[in-house]
């Protein structure tokens, strides 16, 4: 087939650099500067299609036409996602990985985790009511560590846990990042994948305890369709993509803090609005705030659509932030507003802030559950379970780092504990 380049395509030489300095802004810019929501670029001396929107969400996810093996860097293999692991398996092998992912959540499953977030948010208090001031980034990953060890069997003694949740956070940390950062992130892969290939290893020896049911225990005996386990090194690397989104939330509950801040009211609305209001200030949190900038899979086979012939093997990548702040979808998306939410009927591929699809047949997150449910916890926790005061402190965000950070880490001080609790 002819290559018949009908799109708009960024002149620039390589535009990797660009990616860097423009960060989330980088495919929203050119799909405004284009006027399109498909465009070509050069990426890593790679030809990279860029596509944005509902539809273009839609033929994304549309897995007869694309597929995830090679898509990932190798920079991104080697530091967050590890080799081996479910996301970048396609078809059969995906499905099947995938199905023994999701079933780890079970209802059953979820209100353990709600307990345990409920419960590892209160243990804090009688410190931090005793702290001059508290950086609640630190203080976040240490708690989101808790839960993930917790939640998912992973036997781990107190005093290692701030270690550990840096090194997982490490592992998101390098994402977006050159140089030091990335190379944080690759060392603290190899750390984590020894550490839980070893517990691995001693439960299928019988030296190790894991209840039935906890992600650790299911997936060091989980068989696949051949009756075989899966190798020690793979069940490591899918332990491992349990323990550190669960730490990534902490960037979501930090933001979470911070909408509360820049928006007094909300703090009222929460703790009157009953559950309704906590999963719309959630969804809100999720879209508003930077997290995921896009995500990226290969052509299977070539095929044609909105203008462009796409080429077997091409590398697409799909705005993932740019839809959370497209004018077509939210109206006046620049304006933090839970109440978007009441009553608005989003179509399959409006909002993706985790990914989008089938949760068993495409890549969409595994976690979304988990995340919100850990998230509306936190915030619980933040509104009617203490009290606190924010001091003067730089809370810029960048909207160029990814993943991105409040300069101040969040300081907090004269925390209270709440009478009713
Ligand atoms: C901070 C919150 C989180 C964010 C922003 C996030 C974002 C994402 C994104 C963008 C994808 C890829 C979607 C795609 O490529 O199509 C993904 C996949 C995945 N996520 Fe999450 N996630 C989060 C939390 C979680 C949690 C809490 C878990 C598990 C407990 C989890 C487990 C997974 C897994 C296993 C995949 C791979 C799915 C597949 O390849 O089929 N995530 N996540």
């Amino acid at each position: 087939m002819v290559y018949r380049l009908e799109i708009p395509k960024d002149k620039t030489f390589d535009s990797s650099i660009a990616l860097l300095r423009e960060g989330y802004r980088f495919i929203p810019n050119r799909r405004r500067k284009f006027q399109s929501d498909i465009f070509e670029v050069t990426l890593m001396g790679q030809k990279t299609i860029c596509i944005s929107g509902p539809e273009a969400a839609k033929v994304f996810y549309d897995e007869k036409k694309f597929k995830r093996r090679n898509a990932p860097p190798r920079r991104i293999r080697k530091s967050l996602f590890g080799d081996g692991g479910v996301q970048t398996l396609d078809d059969a092998a995906h499905r099947e990985r995938k199905s023994l992912v999701m079933s780890l959540f079970t209802e059953e499953y979820i209100e353990t985790l709600k307990q345990l977030t409920a419960n590892e948010w209160d243990a804090v208090v009688n410190k931090w009511i005793t702290m001059e001031e508290i950086n609640l980034f630190q203080e976040t990953k240490k708690v989101m560590c808790r839960i993930a060890c917790k939640w998912s069997g992973v036997p781990i003694k107190d005093e290692k846990i701030e270690k550990l949740a840096n090194e997982l956070w490490a592992l998101v940390d390098s994402f977006g990042a050159v140089g030091v950062r990335h190379w944080q992130g690759r060392i603290a892969r190899k750390t984590l994948d020894r550490l839980i290939e070893n517990m691995i290893h001693q439960l299928r020896a019988g030296k190790l305890y894991a209840e039935r049911g906890t992600a650790l225990y299911e997936i060091a005996w989980h068989k696949d369709v051949n009756g075989k386990l899966l190798d020690e090194k793979v069940a490591a690397v899918e332990v491992i993509n349990i323990l550190r989104p669960i730490v990534a939330i902490s960037l979501y509950v930090l933001f979470g803090a911070l909408a509360l801040h820049a928006h007094p009211k909300e703090k009222e609305k929460l703790n009157n609005g009953g559950v309704e209001y906590t999963r719309m200030f959630t969804q809100e949190v999720r879209r508003y705030y930077p997290f995921t900038p896009f995500t990226g899979a290969r052509v299977r086979e070539n095929f044609y659509w909105a203008g462009h012939h796409f080429l077997k093997n091409q590398l697409v990548i799909l705005d993932v932030y740019g839809m959370n702040h497209d004018e077509r979808i939210w109206q006046r998306p620049s304006e933090f507003r839970p109440e978007r939410f009441k009553d608005k009927h989003l179509k399959a591929y409006d909002f993706i802030p985790q990914g989008g699809g089938d949760f068993h047949l495409n890549h969409r997150c595994a976690g979304e559950l988990v995340t919100i449910t850990v998230m509306e916890k936190s915030f619980e926790f933040l509104t009617n379970k203490i009290t606190y005061t924010v001091p003067k402190q730089n809370l810029q965000i960048s909207g160029v780092r990814m993943p991105p950070m409040i300069n101040s880490g969040f300081i907090i001080k004269n925390v209270e504990r709440l009478k009713n609790v």
